[in-house]
């Protein structure tokens, strides 16, 4: 994977809050119907990070638009949503209505811009806006030209674009969905036809957009979820897994796609929770949103023709659950986030196959339907109706339930409960697992049975290009204590307001914080700074 990375590029960090919930649905339409469920967040005591916008908030389905009649004061709608730390993003396809109304067709025909067939003549085809032409994106002054359509919507606050039908998608009848084989491309001054410059189509309409964003907001991350793409595209862009159908099988699907994604450098995709096209049930909806929560992209979006769906639609007692799952997604930043770094530092993907952890296990080989959270967390997503257990073979070493206190050994194939209220998640000892609760640092210390681990915690401003830090904590166990030793480096300033400790799976009976004895009380420990806490183990 570094190798890989090293040749087609690494992630970039994204905006932290990208790493947050996004709530999608294709249908909104208007202002009035997202303030009404951006209340309902706000009611329900839901996280939100962002909601996007589809193409029916658009004019006639037209790319860099949206309705003023709909959306009269966007601007004012934007800020409304950033007072509430709610970002808007914007939908946009690459076909361009073919005609003499729309500018960007006059503008795109003045500039060549436009795929044509080998005798000149435009390539013309159905989607969304009616006759659709397609901007050539083999050709660097088209995409400057394209960069520079973002330039309006950017300056009054939409946070990120969203690239749909990328690939590029039309509607025709017969043959392959998308263009001719012998439209005409430009790639990059050598010419050649879609056959070669159909995988690559995509991955530079993703590079416009994030050059844009580089351009016209230089103290901002780019923010670009795209449909399309190819090798590289984790420079630009995240992806999601599509139109999938609202069933329990494109949910176990979900697994295999985002770590196959992952493992082909693409670190940042997720699902439509719920499915795309269908009506999940209550108990499917759930199930698939506790396994979302901890994949990179975290998004419910469905279909303009199924019924709205949002994190309460549900009701009781689903609605509870969603809310701890989201938080406990919100609590899990400081490990996200550090993922991130290592993506953007490493090339390695956040959802990792399980054999990840010991490539000599060949059970582990075959295991779709289950994955890990960076080396930490070994997530097993139930994927069957009524089911409330499930087996998972677990790499070796030993494991903690992150619900309770149970511990399994791994190398085995153990049994683990999934009642409505949790998905088995595991632990593997030698971790240190940062979470945040209330601006506070939560380290939780799963030990190992003997022996030194070491585990970082990455952090700076969460957006921009400024300073960070990169937090060591090791973690040595001995026969009678177990020590948990901090190196910092980097000048980002240590933003939390407090620490606590928190130990798994070991009786500590007394702790000592750079020395000096302090108490403990439910194996937990209350501190700010320090370089070393001893425990003693009882
Ligand atoms: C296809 C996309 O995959 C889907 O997510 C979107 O809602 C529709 N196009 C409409 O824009």
């Amino acid at each position: 994977m570094q190798r890989y990375g090293q040749l087609t590029g690494c992630a970039p960090l994204p905006p932290r809050w990208a790493l947050g919930y996004h709530q999608s649905r294709w249908g909104y339409g208007n202002e009035e119907n997202l303030r009404r469920d951006l209340r309902g967040f706000q009611e329900h005591n839901l996280p939100l990070s962002a909601f996007h916008l589809d193409i029916d908030c658009q004019v006639k389905h037209r790319s860099f638009t949206i309705d003023p009649q709909r959306f009269p004061r966007l601007d004012d709608f934007v800020q409304e949503l950033g007072n509430a730390q709610v970002k808007l993003i914007a939908i946009n396809n690459p076909g361009i209505q073919f005609s003499r109304q729309s500018n960007l067709c006059l503008q795109g025909l003045i500039l060549n811009a436009f795929c044509t067939y080998p005798d000149g003549e435009l390539v013309v085809a159905p989607v969304w806006p009616g006759r659709t032409v397609f901007p050539d994106f083999t050709h660097p002054r088209v995409r400057a030209w394209w960069s520079q359509q973002f330039a309006y919507l950017l300056e009054i606050g939409i946070a990120g674009f969203w690239n749909d039908m990328s690939e590029p998608a039309t509607f025709v009848l017969w043959g392959d969905r998308t263009l001719p084989q012998v439209a005409q491309h430009y790639l990059e001054g050598r010419g050649g036809d879609h056959r070669e410059a159909h995988n690559v189509y995509g991955l530079l309409e993703a590079k416009a957009a994030h050059d844009s964003i580089r351009e016209f907001q230089p103290q901002h991350r780019p923010f670009i979820v795209s449909r399309a793409g190819w090798a590289g595209l984790q420079r630009y862009a995240w992806t999601w897994t599509g139109d999938i159908v609202s069933t329990w099988e494109a949910l176990r699907q979900t697994v295999a796609t985002v770590i196959g994604l992952g493992l082909s450098g693409i670190p940042y995709s997720g699902p439509d929770i719920g499915g795309f096209s269908g009506n999940p049930t209550a108990e499917l909806y759930l199930r698939w949103l506790q396994m979302a929560a901890f994949m990179p992209f975290c998004r419910t979006h469905s279909s303009i023709t199924v019924e709205p769906r949002s994190p309460w639609s549900f009701g009781e007692p689903y609605l509870g659950i969603i809310r701890r799952f989201l938080q406990l997604r919100y609590s899990l930043l400081p490990y996200f986030y550090t993922l991130a770094w290592e993506a953007a530092q490493q090339g390695y993907p956040l959802i990792r196959p399980l054999f990840w952890l010991d490539w000599q296990d060949s059970s582990l080989w075959e295991i779709e339907d289950a994955f890990c959270l960076g080396e930490a967390l070994l997530v097993c997503p139930i994927v069957e109706a009524g089911a409330r257990s499930r087996s998972i073979h677990l790499p070796k070493g030993r494991w903690y339930s992150f619900w309770n206190e149970a511990m399994f050994e791994g190398g085995q194939t153990v049994e683990v409960a999934a009642p409505l209220e949790t998905i088995p998640v595991l632990v593997r000892a030698g971790s240190v697992m940062p979470m945040v609760e209330e601006n506070r640092l939560i380290l939780h210390l799963y030990p190992l049975d003997f022996g030194e681990s070491c585990s970082h915690l990455y952090s700076d401003a969460g957006e921009g290009y400024g300073e960070s830090r990169l937090d060591c904590f090791r973690l040595i166990r001995s026969e009678d204590s177990l020590e948990l030793v901090w190196e910092q480096q980097g000048n980002y300033g240590f933003s939390y307001a407090g620490i606590q400790l928190h130990v798994y799976g070991l009786a500590v009976t007394q702790a000592w914080i750079d020395g000096e004895a302090t108490l403990i009380e439910n194996r937990q420990l209350n501190c700010s700074n320090f370089q070393r806490v001893r425990f003693a183990i009882g």
